[in-house]
């Protein structure tokens, strides 16, 4: 007989945009409603860059709750070329962040303030190593001669390899994977690096975006990569490996934002997750996993 019933730990999503305002109140419910916890990304217009930044901004998202609901905010720290060490421990020390996020300036939305030089943040990756504060990365390289869909695999060896063998003991999110390559990487080193997998790419490849019309909905960044691509994020996701764990990356916009002659990345996915991965899970015959993925490989890490 079929079951028709799955009872997991409560949910967490380790990547997540709220945005702020009138945004921010209409989707919180959605993922309040899902997940325990959340790690939110501090890519707002200005960006939660301070310890004081994400002190305003923590309160704002607890101030949007509605009332009856629980929802814990993971606050993150938007990495700058003048970000200051001292602060980001501080705000660590205080148990007001969970980890610090590192944009490449111009690698996707609201993503201006971030690194262009990697070596001025060397003294913030230094300290974050010491107090074992993790670094969750937006892994694309912006050089316009890089293809888009090449993006990625650039980034693991041009930029994120040479970080981490000149940072040891960084504890290190690949965010949002997209690729083989980063399966790979991951899987190939033990220590101090895990990755999330967003829901819509363990269901979409680029032809959902782009056959029988541009498709705006599906475009995010990193944009889905070709179809064996996401065979091996499923593969990753549904495999029970506990350093691959849910990072929704739901990212809302407006309808105007995105159905537009130059429309914005991101794919706002927090009502539908859970039956989408649990759908997918099932297709692998690995639904005794999903919890692992959902629920207790993230916090682990
Ligand atoms: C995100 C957004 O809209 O803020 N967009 C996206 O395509 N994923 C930014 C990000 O996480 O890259
Ligand atoms: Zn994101």
């Amino acid at each position: 007989m079929m079951k028709d019933t799955l009872t997991i730990q409560y949910p967490d999503d380790w990547h997540l945009h709220l945005r702020d305002g009138d945004m921010l109140r209409a989707v919180l419910p959605e993922t309040a409603r899902h997940f325990a916890r959340a790690i939110v990304m501090p890519n707002l217009v200005p960006p939660v860059i301070t310890g004081a930044d994400a002190q305003a901004y923590r309160a704002r998202i607890l101030n949007a709750l509605p009332e009856g609901m629980t929802f814990q905010p993971l606050m993150t720290l938007y990495l700058t070329e003048n970000t200051d060490p001292d602060d980001v421990a501080a705000a660590h020390a205080s148990g007001l962040i969970a980890a610090v996020k590192l944009y490449p300036a111009g690698a996707t939305t609201n993503s201006a303030s971030g690194v262009a030089d990697f070596d001025k943040v060397r003294g913030v990756l230094e300290r974050m190593a010491q107090i074992g504060l993790p670094l969750c990365v937006h892994g694309e390289v912006t050089d316009a001669n890089i293809d888009i869909f090449d993006r990625e695999s650039v980034f693991i060896d041009r930029v994120l390899d040479p970080i981490r063998r000149a940072t040891p003991g960084l504890r290190v999110v690949m965010e949002h994977i997209t690729t083989a390559q980063a399966v790979d990487y991951v899987r190939a080193h033990d220590d101090d690096l895990a990755a999330t997998i967003t829901t819509h790419h363990l269901v979409i490849n680029r032809n959902h975006i782009l056959v029988g019309g541009i498709h705006p909905h599906y475009y995010c960044l990193p944009v889905a990569k070709r179809e064996t691509h996401r065979l091996a994020l499923v593969q990753a996701a549904t495999s029970g490996d506990n350093r691959f764990f849910l990072g929704t990356d739901s990212a809302p916009h407006m309808d105007a934002a995105k159905q537009t002659a130059c429309g914005c990345a991101g794919c706002f996915t927090a009502t539908n997750t859970l039956s989408i991965l649990a759908e997918v899970f099932e297709r692998e015959n690995a639904l005794d996993r999903l919890e692992g993925f959902t629920s207790r490989h993230g916090p682990a890490f």
